[in-house]
C-alpha cells in the first residue's frame, strides 16, 4: 500500500506526540519540549525529550530518534502499517486502500475484529456470572490473583454447543465460522468449537484479540488440554506470540524477554513480576516467532524443561536460530529442573528461583556442546570423530561467515580439550635411553641415527605424516603440545613411532637445557618439494607456523578415526540402514573438508610469498584422501 507525504504530514500533524508518549511514560515539561528517563535504555536521570513542534524524540544517551510511527515500531514494537493505521485511527482519518481487493479483505478482518472483541467480551462476562463459579475456583486453586485474571482477560466458554451463536447473534454465522468460534460440518448446525474451558484470549502486538487458547478444567484422558482457535485471517500461529503486546514494551526497556513453552508459564510469570515472557502456541519456535523475538531483545531467552524431551525442543530451537545468526544476536537457554515448567518453579521456589536460573543462561554454543557431547558415548576414537562431525554439521549450518568462523574455532577447541586432554607421557628419555638432567647426556650411537634416518628417509604411509613430523622436527618446542596425538600415531605404525620416539626425546632434552643427543636437522628428510606448509618454509610467521601445525595435527589423528568411524557405520547398515547412511555421510563430508583444507592451508603459504608461483601440484599433499572408501 503506497502512502503519499501528503497523507503521510497531515497524519503527523493531527498527533501530538507528547500525548502518545504519556501512555507509556511519565514525562516532565522542560521549557517548550518533555523531558523523561529514556524508555529505550535504563537511567537513572533524564535524557530522553519529546519536542513537540518538531515531531520528534531524542535521547542523548542511547540516541534512540523518531517521530510518532517511529515510536509505535521501536516501543510497542508494530510493523509500519500497523503503526499507520493505529495512529490513523487516533486522528480519524482513513488509511487509503489502494485496491478494491485489499479494501475488501481489510474491511474483513476489521468485522473479525469485531467479532472477536464481542466474543471475548461474552466469555468474561459468563466467568464473572453464576456459571463461571467453578472456574474462578479453579483459577484461584491456581493461585492467581483476581489483577492478573483480569489483566490477561481470563473467560469462560459454556459447555453448550448453541449459546455462543445465539448471543452474536447480531453476525453472520459465517463470519463466526470464519472467526474459529463456530465448527461448521455438513449437515450439522454449526456448533461452539469451545466448550466447558477456561479462555484465553490471544492477541496481537496492538492488542487486538485475534485468537484464544481454551482449557479444560479437568485433565482427562483423551480429551485435548488446550484447544487452540485454528488459523484464520486474523491469526497465524506460527508468526503470533502470546502475550507479546504486554512483553513487547517491557522487553525493549530492559533489553530482554523470555520465551516459555505454555501460557500458564507466561501468565504466572508476570503476576512472579516478569512481564516480559511470551510464549509460542504449543508448537517449536518458528523463523518468524524468532525474528519477533529478535525485535523486543538482542539474545531472547528460551526456557526449556531440563528433560529429555526439554533437551530436544532446545535443540531444535538452536537448529532453527543457527541460519538466522547475524552479528549481536543469539540465543541464550535456560534449562529448568527436570519436570518442571516456569509456573511450577516460581510457585514452588518463589520468584528469586526463577532469576537465578536467568541469570546464567546458556550460550547457544554451549547448548550445542553440551548436548553433542552427551549424546553419545565417547569412548572410542570412532566416537570422537563422530562427536566432531556432529559438531561441525551444526557450524556448516551457520550462514554468516564470521559467526561461523568463530563458532567452528570455539567448538573445535572445545573438542580438543576433550578428546586430547593433556596427559602426562613418559618418553623414551625417561625410559632410560637418554637421561635428561644427567651432567652428560649419552649420546646416542650412530646406529641408532642411521636407524632413524633410514625409517624417516623412507617412504610414510602419506605426505601429510611426513610434513608433519618434518613439521615438529623444526618446531621441538610444540612437540609437547601435541604428544598425545603423536603417541595415538605411533600406536598404528611402527615406522612413525621410532620418528615420534625421537622428536619427544629431542624435546624433552632441549627442554632440560641440554644438548640434543642427535642435531635436529639432517635426520628428517626436508620437505618435499610440494608441500608448502607454513611450518616447512623458511620465513613463516612463527605464530602462523605453530598454528598451522597444531592444525595439520589434530587432522592427521582425525583421519584414521574418521576412516574407522565410517566402517562402524557400515557394519550398522543392517540394524539402522537411515541412522548409518546419514552418519556416512556426514563422515563423509568431515574427510573432504579435511582435503580441501590441506589444499588451502598449502595454497595460503603460496598466496603470502607473492613472487614465487607455485605449480598446482600443491594439492598433491591430499591426494591419498581424495581417493573415496
Ligand atoms: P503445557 O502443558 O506445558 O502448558 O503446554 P501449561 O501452560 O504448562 O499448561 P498447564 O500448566 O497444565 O495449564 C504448553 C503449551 O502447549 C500448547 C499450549 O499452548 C500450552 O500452553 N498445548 C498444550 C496445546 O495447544 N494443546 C494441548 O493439549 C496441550
Ligand atoms: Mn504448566
Amino acid at each position: 500500500m503506497a502512502l503519499s507525504p501528503q497523507w503521510l504530514d497531515e497524519l503527523k500533524s493531527r498527533i501530538t506526540l507528547s500525548t502518545l508518549i504519556q501512555r507509556t511514560t511519565k514525562l516532565q515539561r522542560a521549557g517548550r519540549e518533555w523531558k523523561a528517563c529514556c524508555p529505550f535504555h535504563s537511567e537513572n536521570t533524564p535524557s530522553f525529550t519529546v519536542n513537540d513542534q518538531k515531531g520528534f524524540y531524542h535521547c542523548f544517551g542511547c540516541q534512540a530518534h523518531g517521530g510518532a510511527i517511529d515510536w509505535m515500531m521501536e516501543q510497542r514494537g508494530l510493523e509500519f502499517m500497523d503503526a499507520v493505521k493505529e495512529l490513523a485511527s487516533e486522528a480519524g482519518m482513513e488509511v487509503p486502500a489502494p485496491d478494491p481487493r485489499a479494501a475488501q479483505a481489510a474491511e474483513k478482518r476489521a468485522s473479525l475484529h469485531d467479532v472477536m472483541a464481542a466474543a471475548q467480551d461474552w466469555f468474561v462476562a459468563r466467568l464473572r456470572s453464576d456459571e463461571g463459579v467453578g472456574v474462578r475456583e479453579y483459577l484461584g486453586r491456581r493461585g492467581l490473583s483476581q489483577r492478573v485474571i483480569e489483566q490477561f482477560g481470563f473467560g469462560y466458554a459454556p459447555d453448550d454447543k448453541q449459546a455462543l451463536k445465539k448471543a452474536l447473534s447480531q453476525f453472520d454465522e459465517s463470519m463466526l465460522v470464519e472467526a474459529g468460534l463456530l465448527i461448521s460440518v455438513e449437515d450439522k448446525l454449526p456448533y461452539s468449537r469451545f466448550r466447558g474451558r477456561v479462555m484465553l484470549p490471544i492477541q496481537d502486538q496492538r492488542g487486538r484479540v485475534i485468537a484464544f487458547g481454551g482449557r479444560i478444567l479437568e485433565n482427562r484422558e483423551g480429551v485435548a488440554k488446550y484447544l487452540n482457535s485454528p488459523d484464520t485471517p486474523l491469526f497465524d500461529k506460527g508468526r503470533t506470540l502470546y502475550n507479546i503486546h504486554r512483553a513487547g514494551p517491557a522487553s525493549r526497556k530492559v533489553d530482554r524477554v523470555i520465551a516459555v513453552e505454555g501460557y500458564m508459564d507466561v501468565i504466572a510469570l508476570a503476576q512472579a513480576g516478569f512481564e516480559d515472557a511470551v510464549a509460542p502456541m504449543g508448537t517449536a519456535l518458528t523463523e518468524q516467532q524468532i525474528e519477533l523475538l529478535w525485535r523486543m531483545a538482542d539474545k531472547p531467552v528460551v526456557c526449556f524443561d531440563g528433560d529429555a524431551a526439554g533437551t530436544r525442543a532446545a535443540m531444535r530451537a538452536a537448529e532453527r536460530t543457527l541460519p538466522m545468526l547475524r552479528p549481536g544476536h543469539s540465543l541464550q537457554i535456560v534449562q529448568l529442573p527436570a519436570g518442571m515448567d516456569p509456573d511450577d518453579l516460581v510457585k514452588r521456589d518463589g520468584p528469586q528461583a526463577m532469576e537465578r536460573l536467568l541469570a546464567s543462561p546458556k550460550s547457544l554454543l554451549g547448548l550445542i556442546w553440551d548436548r553433542e557431547h552427551s549424546a553419545q558415548p565417547l569412548n572410542s576414537p570412532e566416537d570422537k570423530a563422530g562427536l566432531k562431525a556432529r559438531l561441525l554439521d551444526h557450524v556448516d549450518a551457520i550462514e554468516h561467515p564470521d559467526i561461523k568462523s568463530l563458532y567452528r574455532r570455539e567448538l573445535l577447541e572445545r573438542y580438543g580439550s576433550f578428546a586430547f586432554p593433556k596427559r602426562e607421557f613418559r618418553p623414551q628419555a625417561q625410559r632410560g635411553k637418554f637421561q635428561p638432567g644427567r651432567a652428560e647426556p649419552q649420546r646416542a650411537p650412530p646406529h641408532v641415527a642411521d636407524r632413524l634416518r633410514r625409517a624417516a628417509g623412507g617412504a610414510f604411509r602419506d605426505m601429510l605424516t611426513q610434513a608433519v613430523l618434518a613439521g615438529l622436527q623444526r618446531y621441538p618446542g610444540e612437540v609437547h603440545r601435541h604428544a598425545d596425538s603423536l603417541l595415538r600415531l605411533s600406536d598404528s605404525d611402527p615406522q612413525v613411532a621410532q620418528v615420534v620416539d625421537y622428536l619427544l626425546d629431542n624435546a624433552q632434552l632441549l627442554e632440560a637445557g641440554e644438548e640434543p643427543p642427535i642435531s635436529p636437522s639432517g635426520i628428517l628428510p626436508p620437505p618435499p618439494d610440494n608441500t608448502r606448509f607454513t611450518f616447512l618454509v623458511e620465513g613463516s610467521d612463527p605464530g602462523a607456523a605453530r598454528e598451522d601445525l597444531a592444525e595439520a595435527v589434530s587432522m592427521l589423528v582425525e583421519r584414521p578415526a574418521l576412516d574407522a568411524a565410517i566402517a562402524a557405520a557400515t557394519q550398522r547398515f543392517a540394524s539402522d540402514p537411515e541412522g548409518a547412511f546419514e552418519e556416512q555421510q556426514r563422515l563423509r563430508k568431515r574427510k573432504l573438508e579435511i582435503s580441501e583444507r590441506l589444499g588451502q592451508m598449502a595454497r595460503k603459504r603460496a598466496a603470502s610469498a607473492a613472487e614465487e608461483d607455485y605449480p598446482s601440484d600443491v594439492a598433491d599433499v591430499t591426494a591419498d584422501e581424495q581417493e573415496t572408501d
